[in-house]
């Protein structure tokens, strides 16, 4: 569960890039967060991620406290919380296998792990005929799809997705949607950060709508109120 208690963030004094937010995501749900460029949303996943303290406020990811939380748990909170980057921070000289199987060797699997669950990751983002390609040989949505399958291959309760199509063609996009609705459906709980408003309308869900560093909207009928620049 991801919970903040009036989270007020300042990157500088009498500047707040978040003004008091609140808000609740169960285990398990799916979340859209939305809101014009610079309404404080990547603020919000760097919180969630442990990269910045809030100002004042709470802030507790899968039973981790983190206004609270101590340098030497981050890393153990970290593998509850996969991160799909805008930018995928792929790793270029490595193969497809090799990107995802590197995730896994960060936190220190086997090997005998790695051979099983990387190819069974592989496939379920679509890419297991692609495992012996480098990510300069991949498309715009394969290589967003193999920033998903890094993302998932610790088996992280969340997923944070920042602009998950943002480079990508309509039809590439809800593709990605529909892959992260899928590892929803397996249970993931899933926050994704996204400016595609048709995209969002297309799909049922929870969106939480963020304005100036306060939430103005958060339902379940996809209708939110804000402006894209
Ligand atoms: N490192 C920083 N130092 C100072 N101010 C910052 C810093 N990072 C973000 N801000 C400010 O905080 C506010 C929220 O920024 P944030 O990056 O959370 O916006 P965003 O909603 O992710 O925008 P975008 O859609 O453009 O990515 C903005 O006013 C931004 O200028
Ligand atoms: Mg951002």
């Amino acid at each position: 569960m991801i919970e903040f208690n009036n989270v007020v963030k300042s990157y500088s004094v009498g500047n707040k890039a978040l003004k008091g937010v609140s808000m609740q995501i169960e285990d398990g749900e799916f979340a859209f967060l939305v809101g014009p460029s610079g309404s404080g949303k990547s603020t919000i996943i760097k919180l969630i991620t442990g990269e910045l303290k809030p100002t004042s406020g709470t802030v507790h990811v899968n039973g981790y406290s983190l206004d609270r939380i101590r340098k030497r748990e981050i890393p153990y909170m970290r593998r509850t919380v996969g991160v799909v980057f805008q930018d995928f921070r792929l790793i270029e000289n490595k193969t497809v296998y090799e990107n995802v199987a590197f995730v896994m060797r960060a936190i220190g699997a086997r090997e005998r792990e790695i051979r099983d669950r990387v190819p069974y990751v592989l496939e379920l983002v679509g890419l297991d005929t692609k495992s012996r390609r480098h990510p300069g040989e991949l498309s715009g949505g394969e290589q967003q799809r193999l920033a998903i399958a890094r993302a998932l291959v610790n088996n992280p309760s969340t997923i944070i997705a920042d602009e998950p199509t943002g480079n990508l063609d309509p039809a590439r996009s809800l593709e990605i949607m529909s892959l992260l609705m899928e590892i929803n459906n397996l249970g993931t709980t899933m926050l994704v950060v996204t400016h595609a408003r048709d995209l969002v309308e297309r799909f049922p869900k929870r969106v939480i709508a963020i304005d100036e560093g306060l939430i103005i909207s958060d339902g379940m009928d996809g209708y939110y109120h804000y402006e894209d620049q």
